[in-house]
């Protein structure tokens, strides 16, 4: 599946090309097209900042040159937006292509289909990292060190992904900016290194957030595999899933949003899409899952259970289920800011500084968001307003004016926080339902106890 986050622009004139992409839904739900027949059509699309625009493939049919200019100029201030010559049945490249070469990075010859466009963004934009490379970094193990703590990034050693020799350097925390290495990438992994520390109350393992990335990708593949493969159970499946959004979660809140992390993220919705609608074909529900996902990271598990809800209140499209996704991993970005261990399931251990901090982080979440750009405007209001009710006691969470994803994400948030993250019981989920899911549209109130009920049929 694809790994691509934002639009690609075709500026072209030829007639059956265009329109045979335009018959490729499902691979243009993956890479969502914009067309233009002009330069001049197309510089309209590259100066809107919101459509977010990541690859040109632009015609040598095209014609006429007007506008050249201001495209290049265009191009020169967009240098990351790389762009790539379409040629309609050349023997050879044209004279004036070779000469005005304003910086294709490539040349496809006699495109047949949307695939030799989409193979070239594959090939432009998958992450050749790979985890296998990381060397051995020159602190010394077993002894306390002194490093920064926004350099490592934590991963809960139940999920670490254990191989026979370690890829990563991996280190325990002890405190404020202080650690101590356990590993060195290379060293084998002994048996029951995990239990050994986990019996010392460890509850994470840190890695150094260059290799992070690579812990990432890592990830990925464990998932994919998982996804693939049938035999393996949902319980499983799910666990996966969460755990690789996990890790991109913590990524986004900790080293920042880029396109590059929401390429990730985007495979990460992919997969959750496709692991719901398998639920979903089984008729399994959330409950039988709860005890897999109680104690996984919290956004990435309320953009799961929003995947949900949104497939329960009837949205199918993946386009739309994917908006719910990424808002609800971005939903709490505006805490995570300011301090990223926030807990938001656990208000009674706020302190003052905690509740400020709560109080202002969607409006910071939105200001976050908007910096970036680049996002559907649904997803921006979601994270303004995902505590917003339509009903409840506090004037100040009371409105009548919530679109449905922010809506859905409220839920999934809720649902987290008050039932999954406290291992709820019967009685508590009874009162989930009957006092919180009131304060929400009809339609979410239903989904939400659709799903709940259902786990209570299986
Ligand atoms: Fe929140
Ligand atoms: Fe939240």
């Amino acid at each position: 599946m694809a790994k691509f986050f934002g639009k690609v622009l075709v500026i072209d004139t030829n007639f059956k090309f265009v329109e045979s992409i335009k018959e490729e839904g499902k691979l243009l739900s993956d890479y969502p097209c914009l067309f233009a027949k002009t330069l001049q059509d197309g510089i309209v699309f590259l100066k809107q900042n919101t459509l977010n625009i990541r690859v040109v493939f632009i015609s040598n049919k095209i014609g006429s040159t007007q506008g050249t200019e201001e495209f290049s100029k265009l191009k020169e201030a967009n240098p990351n937006i790389p762009l790539v010559l379409l040629l309609h049945n050349p023997e050879r490249v044209p004279r004036d292509v070779e000469e005005n070469n304003p910086g294709y990075v490539n040349i496809i010859r006699g495109p047949k289909k949307f695939s030799s466009l989409t193979d070239q963004i594959d090939e432009m934009f998958t992450s050749k990292e790979t985890w296998t490379d990381i060397e051995a970094t020159k602190e010394a193990k077993e002894v306390e060190l002194q490093l920064v703590d926004e350099g490592y990034i934590p991963i809960p050693i139940d999920d670490f992904i254990i191989s026979d020799t370690s890829f990563f350097n991996v280190f325990i925390k002890l405190g404020p900016s202080k650690f101590i290495k356990i590993l060195n990438a290379g060293d084998s992994f002994q048996e029951g290194l995990i239990q050994n520390y986990s019996q010392k109350g460890i509850v994470n393992f840190h890695i150094p957030k260059e290799e992070h990335k690579k812990y990432i990708r890592l990830c990925e593949e464990m998932t994919k595999k998982d996804m693939r493969n049938d035999k393996a159970e949902t319980k499983q499946k799910l666990r996966n899933v969460i755990n690789f959004g996990a890790n991109i979660a913590q990524s986004l809140s900790r080293t920042g949003i880029s396109q590059e992390s929401l390429d990730i993220a985007n495979t990460f919705l992919n997969q959750s899409v496709s692991l719901m609608k398998n639920m979903k074909m089984k008729s399994e529900s959330l409950k039988r899952f709860i005890d897999t996902i109680e104690s996984r990271e919290h956004t990435a598990t309320v953009s799961f259970i929003a995947g949900m809800i949104a497939n329960e209140v009837g949205i199918e499209s993946l386009k739309a289920i994917k908006i719910v996704g990424t808002a609800a991993l971005l939903h709490d970005i505006g805490l995570y800011e300011s301090n990223p261990d926030f807990k938001e399931e656990e208000p009674e251990k706020w302190t003052d500084e905690d509740r400020k901090i709560f109080n202002e982080h969607q409006i910071k979440g939105g200001e976050i968001l908007r910096k970036c750009g680049g996002f559907d405007a649904v997803i921006y209001q979601a994270v303004e307003n995902h505590h917003m009710r339509r009903r409840g006691p506090d004037p100040a969470y009371r409105s009548n004016n919530l679109n449905m994803v922010t809506e859905i994400i409220g839920a999934a948030d809720e649902l987290y926080n008050i039932v999954i993250s406290q291992h709820a019981d019967e009685a508590k989920i009874q009162q989930f339902m009957k006092k919180n899911l009131k304060n929400f549209s009809q339609e979410i109130e239903r989904a939400v106890v659709k799903i709940l009920q259902k786990k209570a049929a299986a």
